[in-house]
């Protein structure tokens, strides 16, 4: 099962696991994070899932196909995305 290191705002750390399919986002706002306000539910709307991933793990993060080109190009790098379009491998 895959592992998730998540930092909020307030450097704040823990580890947690994560179901393989489930979205970042979904991962992340389960584990009781509310600085993820992801206030679309996965909608790929708001913007409000946006995360910064290490950089060596960038490539180790599938991503879930684009609802909208529009959504995906909008506000994504390879290490700055919208968790929830990101799907735990
Ligand atoms: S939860 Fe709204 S864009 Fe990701």
């Amino acid at each position: 099962m895959p592992k998730l290191v998540i930092v909020n705002t307030a450097g704040e750390e823990k580890e947690v696991e994560a179901q393989t399919g489930r979205t970042v986002m979904e991962v992340i706002r389960d584990a009781g994070f509310d600085d993820l306000l992801a206030l679309c539910g996965g909608c790929c709307s708001c913007a409000t899932c946006h995360v910064h991933v290490d950089p060596a793990f960038a490539d180790k993060l599938p991503r879930s196909a684009p609802m909208k080109t529009t959504c995906w190009t909008a506000a994504t790098t390879a290490t700055a995305i919208r968790a929830c379009r990101a799907s735990c491998p």
